[in-house]
Order: structure tokens, then sequence, then C-alpha cells
């Protein structure tokens, strides 16, 4: 069949893409200048390379591949496409990192150009073209989209690791931290099919992991309404929750003796009292906000419940229905758990799509049928290797643009970065 019909809404595409750039601005305009060349998390790349991978990935995809455009400076091109691969195990003093990398006028000089191009493919190029294996479908324009919302994400994880006062904290800026810790109460849902995957020609673009159709039948399960608190946390942590191998996978058990982790990153210990890291400032751990956690702690809470994590099948399940909580950059930590009784699913668990990905026990996996996308074919199958599990949801810094029901996030079970949390199923 040969649809003539366009999926390019340009204008609103060039504005899209203005609204990423404006807001990766922002993002990296947050932060003092002796944060730039350090590298807040140790297996990540320093911040100056992620201020050139946002355009040189958009610029790389979209024209130089796609419309086969050429070069602005190749090798800038090639470094900010992957990086300098940082010495085994080794993390670089400043000074060496600011070495190796280019100035940052240079970055924004090359990013200024890379715009420019990507802004004229998106306004006038021809960047739809059928049988195209990049442009198919206009792929690589979203692709390229949705991988600069995605990092905005991930920025802020590094960003959440800086000391506080090399972050520029918004004025009107405050944390909402009262409200009452939600009684814990499960919810029954029946047997019944769920949807993971989508056809391609179904909507406008999805990733390769999310296709092609899948679907499932479930059967009864009980799920949590409400994610797992740091009031509820702190009961396995006191009750020597991380002291017990029984509750630990093996592999996971060795993560927690070899790194002595006693609790969850996101806390810290002043005193005998218990205390968040927030973005910008240290607070008293706020009791009903939900616990962010690894995969490992969180499977390890819920078999000390008697209890496991839901899968992804029933995750998707439990979450038809729901409108978006806490999203799209709305907060720069997380809100009391169950404030937002408005956006429960159809079954009534609540902040299934916001305040924190959700972790499921399913490791990341393709659908039936998977076929790696031509502009960006490592994005899924590097992460096939049962090391990584599926997050579903969304937390407060996922753009509301990748809010949709087959989107899926995955980490390593033993990732403590992330803004993620979890509820327990039976
Ligand atoms: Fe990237």
């Amino acid at each position: 069949m040969i649809s003539t019909s366009s999926i390019l809404d340009r204008p609103a595409l060039v504005a899209w893409y203005h609204r990423n750039r404006a807001r990766s601005r922002a993002l990296f305009g947050m932060l003092a200048d002796e944060a730039y060349y350090s590298q807040p998390i140790a297996l990540r790349h320093p911040i100056v390379f992620y201020e050139g991978h946002l355009p040189a990935f958009s610029f790389n995809t979209l024209v130089k591949k796609g419309l086969g455009r050429p070069s602005i400076d190749a090798a800038l091109e090639r470094l900010f496409a992957r990086g300098i691969d940082p010495d085994a195990e080794r993390t670089l003093q400043t000074a060496e990192v600011r070495a190796r990398w280019p100035t940052r006028d240079e970055v924004r000089a090359f990013a200024a150009e890379a715009d420019r191009q990507v802004l004229d493919a998106l306004a006038s190029g021809d960047v739809e073209r059928p049988g195209h294996p990049l442009l198919d479908r206009a792929e690589a324009v979203f692709c390229i989209l949705e991988h600069e919302a995605m990092h905005q994400e991930t920025l802020l994880y590094m960003w959440h690791r800086l000391p506080f006062e090399q972050k520029h904290r918004p004025t009107e800026y405050a944390p909402r931290v009262d409200g009452p810790v939600p009684a814990v109460e499960c919810i029954a849902i029946p047997a019944g099919r769920a949807t993971l995957g989508v056809d391609r020609e179904s909507i406008p673009f999805g990733w390769d992991n999310e296709r092609p159709a899948y679907a499932v039948d479930v059967p009864a399960f009980e799920i949590d309404r409400h994610d797992v608190t740091n009031a509820r946390f702190l009961e396995f942590v006191a009750a020597g929750g991380y002291d017990d191998f029984r509750w630990w996978r093996p592999e996971d058990w060795r993560w927690i003796e070899n790194e002595r982790i006693t609790h969850p990153l996101f806390w810290e210990r002043a005193g005998d009292r218990w205390y968040w890291r927030g973005m910008f400032e240290q607070l008293p751990l706020p009791p009903s906000w939900p616990v962010y956690v690894s995969h490992a702690e969180a499977a390890a809470f819920a078999r000390w419940r008697d209890a496991r994590l839901p899968t992804e099948a029933e995750f998707q399940r439990a979450a038809s229905g729901s409108a978006p909580s806490v999203v799209d950059f709305s907060s720069w930590d997380p809100e009391p758990a169950g404030s937002h009784p408005a956006g429960a699913s159809a079954w009534g668990v609540e902040d299934l799509i916001g305040n924190g990905w959700e972790w499921t026990s399913t490791p990341f996996a393709p659908f039936p049928g998977f076929r790696a996308m031509a502009s960006y074919p490592e994005y899924s199958a590097d992460f096939f290797d049962g090391e990584h599990f599926v997050m579903k949801g969304a937390s407060p810094a996922t753009a509301r643009e990748l809010l949709r029901p087959t989107f899926r996030n995955w980490f390593r079970a033993r990732y403590p970065y992330v803004y993620a949390t979890f509820r327990c199923a039976r």
C-alpha cells in the first residue's frame, strides 16, 4: 500500500527542536563553569561531551547519514558521536579532561552550525522518503528529537550528583515535601490482555524495541496502589535488610558487600538522622516521597515483603487508563506518593506514569519480530544482554513527548542513579 499522506508537521517539528535546544541550554546554563570538565558519574563521559553530543548526534543522523550532506568538522563529529574511551576504571582529573577535550567556545561554535543545518533540514529538507532506510516515515527526524529529550533526563541524573554549590537553583523552586504517607493498599487486577508493542504504521514514531505489535495474556495478580515510599523503605533498612543476603540475588549481594552499600544512594546520613539528597539541597528524608532505588534494592525489598516486582506485562495491564502525574520537568524532585489521584489507572493504581520510573522484573529483550532501526541501530540491540531490566512509566524529568504506553526504558540492576521507584506485586 502506498501512502501519500505525510506525517511531517514541519512547523511542529521545528518547534520541538527549538524547545529541546532551549531546555538543553538551560540545563547546561544551570552549572558553574568549574563543573564543565568534571565527570559526576564515573561510568559516564565528562559534562563537556554531552553539550557537543546532542547537536552532533542530530547532525550526524539526520543531515549527514540521512540527507548525505557534507561534514562540518569530521573530527568533532566523531568525537561527539562516541566520546573518548575512558581509561579502564579510571576517573580522570579535571585538568586531564580539560587538556583532552575542546574548549567550550569550540563546542558551542560547532553546536551552532549543527543546529543551523538541522533546522534547515527540518524546515525544508527531503527528510521523508518511503523505502529509505533512515527517512522512511521520517524516522531520523523523530529519532533525533526523542534522543535529545531522553538525554535531558540522564543529564539530570548527573547534575544530581554535583555539589550543590555548582548548580544555580531556580529562585522560585521549593520541593514539595508535605503530604501524608499513603496507607499500604493492594489492588486486585483480573486476568486479561496487555498490549506491549505497537506496529510501526500505527503511531508516528516508536523506537525499535517498542515494535512490532505484541500483546500477551496476563494472569490475575495484585499490585500496590502506591509506590513504596521512603517511610516504608526505612522499615527495610531498619530491619537490617542490607545485612541479610537472603533478600538479594547473589550478584546483587556481591555488590552490596563489595561497595559497602547500606541504604539508597539518594539517602544521606548525618548524625542520627536520614536526609534526601535533592537536586539543590539536602532535605530531611521526606517520608511520603517514592523511594528512588536500583533494581537490586527494589527486588530485595519486595522479597523481604514476601512479594515481587511486577512484570512489564503486569505494569501495562495495571496502567491502562492512567494519566501522567509529575512529569515533563514540572519538578526537580519527586512529590508525595498519591498526591495526584486524578491520574489513577482504570483499576485505581496511582502514579504509574510519573513521579519516578517503575522497575519491573522483566529483563530488557526484543519483542518477537524485532528489527534494529537504521537511524540508530545500537540503541536497543546493544542492551539485550540479560543484565538490564525494563522500567516503565516516567519521572519528573521525562519529557511529555516520550509519554506513550509502549515506551520502554532500561538500566542495569545495580545502577543507582536513576529516578526510579517501584511497587510490589503478588
Ligand atoms: Fe546519545
